[in-house]
Parts: structure tokens; sequence; C-alpha cells
């Protein structure tokens, strides 16, 4: 019997009870077990190698004595309970610890997963880019600071004077209906003007500035807005404006027409078209809604702007005396100076501009969404 390939040793029926048949059932057993003993490399191959041998069910020292033991005839049941016995503790005894050998082995196998090959090309760690959101916003800055504009921010958190109040919406005026937003709790106590909320555009930011700078003024504020606006495929409940305001002498509507045409062409290319419809806002008067040219079809008629030619992108129209009423001891005097302003949403144009199927993607953080803009 080929001894060293003892995979296949299984416990024999025994013949011959003497001394001597007992001798050679004793070494052919005790070599099987050290060939499973030295064939055990790892934890598991030993543990495997333990459940082998001393299994209670149907491990192989288990079998010898249903084998050997029980169906020893008794005039050989003492002899042949000794050697069980024997058996057992020599068994048992090799597998009472997991040897020094296989413990080191495992060690030294942990060791050699940490080695450091520096010879390996190393690991390519994406860089990441500008957010689309980021990207058009900054490009619409950079269109008009190179009209001369400069660059201002305001507070996403402000107050309904600000919000509101100074931009000529009254209390409870149906128009604050169309840009509901969130107010800080607990504010009962404050009087309505100083109550904080979440901004709804970055109009009031034209105050700020006003407020702080004499005319004559031209400045574009980009920022982030929110609005009561359920998701849908092109809302958000959170989303980008960027603000402008001109105020000077002599600022007509041909000048903010002018200035969004430059605008639009620069940004959507030299075809485009623009067209002003008329529209409201408290703060503006008169108000217009400024239309492009379909980027898509070109003005033909499609499906993204509805069959009409146009897609509206932002509100505008001169500056409402009303306003400038709020900061005329910063030299606001109507009758001198007169303005325009403007704003439009970011994530409107980027949709338009990258031809994006949904608002949500630009929120969703998903890497192979935002990797085409790299
Ligand atoms: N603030 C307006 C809005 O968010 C847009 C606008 C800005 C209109 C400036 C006119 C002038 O809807």
């Amino acid at each position: 019997m080929n001894l060293k390939t003892n995979a296949m040793y299984s416990v024999p029926k025994l013949e011959d009870y003497s001394p001597d048949g007992l001798e050679r059932a004793r070494n052919e057993f005790l070599s099987a077990l050290d060939t499973d003993v030295l064939n055990a490399t790892t934890e598991e191959e030993w543990k495997a190698a333990r459940d082998r041998w001393m299994s209670r069910k149907s491990g192989l020292l288990s079998q010898i004595n249903d084998t050997w033991l029980k169906s020893s005839p008794p005039e050989h049941r003492r002899n042949t309970g000794q050697l069980v016995n024997e058996l057992k503790e020599i068994v048992t005894g090799q597998f009472s610890q997991t040897p020094d050998a296989i413990l080191g082995r495992t060690k030294n196998q942990a060791l050699a997963a940490e080695r450091l090959d520096i010879s390996l090309p190393g690991i390519q760690r994406a860089i990441g880019v500008k957010h689309p959101v980021l990207r058009v916003m900054d490009e619409i800055v950079a269109v008009f600071k190179a009209m001369g504009y400069s660059v201002g921010e305001g507070p996403e958190v402000e107050t309904d004077y600000y919000n509101f109040e100074s931009l000529n919406f009254p209390p409870n005026h149906p128009a604050r209906d169309t840009q509901d937003t969130l107010f800080i709790a607990g504010q009962e106590r404050k009087p309505a003007r100083e109550r904080l909320l979440l901004r709804t555009h970055t109009s009031p930011v034209q105050i700020r500035t006003m407020e702080k700078q004499a005319p004559p003024l031209r400045i574009v504020i980009p920022g982030k807005v929110h609005r009561n606006d359920p998701l849908d495929a092109t809302h958000s409940p959170l989303f980008h404006q960027v603000e402008g305001l001109a105020v000077d002498t002599n600022i007509t509507f041909c000048d903010l027409k002018g200035t969004l045409d430059h605008a639009m062409k620069a940004l959507f290319g030299s075809s485009v078209k623009t067209r002003f419809y008329p529209s409201f806002f408290p703060f503006t008067e008169p108000s217009a809604d400024m239309q492009v040219s379909c980027i898509f079809c070109g003005g033909k008629g499609c499906r993204t702007c509805k069959f009409s030619g146009w897609i509206e992108l932002l509100g505008c129209g001169m500056v409402d005396p009303n306003v400038f009423e709020f900061v005329k001891d910063n030299g606001y005097d109507s009758s001198k100076i007169s303005g325009f302003a403007f704003g439009m949403g970011v994530e409107r144009i980027a949709l338009l501009k990258y031809g994006v199927e949904g608002i949500q993607l630009f929120y969703e953080g998903d890497v192979r969404f935002l990797e085409q803009f790299s």
C-alpha cells in the first residue's frame, strides 16, 4: 500500500486480530495520520484534517471504535481496546494545538500580502473635474466679466426684507406665492421683514449691492437658491441662478436687449436669436421673459421647444423705481438714473447646452454622468 497518498485511507475491517495483525493496522493508521498532518499547510487544511480524524460522528477515530473494537472477538477485545485507546490519545494529541509551523506560515502569508512591490505601476486616482453646473455658472459669469461686470455674492439665508419687501413684493402679494420657500422655524415674534428664509432668487443681492455701492454699477451675482418646487425633469427645490444688474444714467431697454443678446450668442453660438416677451416681476417695469431660438432645431420646431421654435430662458426688465426708493440715500435717484436687471437659471442653461435629459442628473453624483464633462 502506498501510504503517502493516504487521501484514500479508510479504516479497514480487521480480519486478523493477532498481535501482528493489530500492529500492522496500527502502523497503517499512524502513517496515514502523519501524511495528513504533513500535508496540511494552511489553517483551513489543518482544520479539515482534524475533522477527518476526530469528527465525533464519522471521524476515523470513531470508525476504528466501531469497526475494530465493537466487532472484535471477545478474546481480542482487551488488546484491541488498548490499541484504540492508544490511537485515540495520539490523534487527540496531534490535533490539540495548531502547530507553530502552520501559524507561522499564515503569518508569513499575511506579511507577504502586505509587501509593497515598488516596481508595479501605481494606482491611478481620477482627478475630479468641475461640476457641469458650476462650469456653466462660471462660463456665464465670464461672459459678463468680459463686458466689464464685477462679481458679487450674497447670503443664502435671507431676510424677508431683502428677498421680498425691498424688491417690491408687498406682504401678501400674490407674486410671493410663485416663490414659496422654507422659512426658518420659531420666528413668529420677529417683525415679518426680519424673518429668515432660504432665498428664492439671487435678486436680494441687487439691493444689498446698491446699499454698499453708489451708481454707476454693473454686477453679476451667481448663487444657490431654493423654492418649494417638486422635483421633475426641469425643476428642483434647490438650483442656481446668475443675477445681473446694471445701473447708470440713460440705461435703456435697448441696452438690456443688446447685453443679453450678446451673452446668449457667447453661450450658445452666434446663430442663436433672442426675443423678449412681456412678463411680470414686482421689481422690474417693464418686465420681460427672454427667449432664445431653439438650440436643438434652430427654430424650426421640435419636441424640446414644444414646436414653437423658442425656449424661455430668463426673466429680466428695467429696475422698478420703487426698488430704487429703498436705496435712494445711496445715490439711486430714479429721476437721474435707470437700470436693468436679469436673472437666469444655471441648470436650465446647462440642460440646454449639454442636452441633458433631467435636472436630477446634476445632483445624483453619478460618476458615469459627471465624467462626460471632463
Ligand atoms: N428673480 C427673478 C426670478 O427668479 C428673475 C429676475 C431677475 C427677473 C431680475 C427680473 C430681473 O424669477
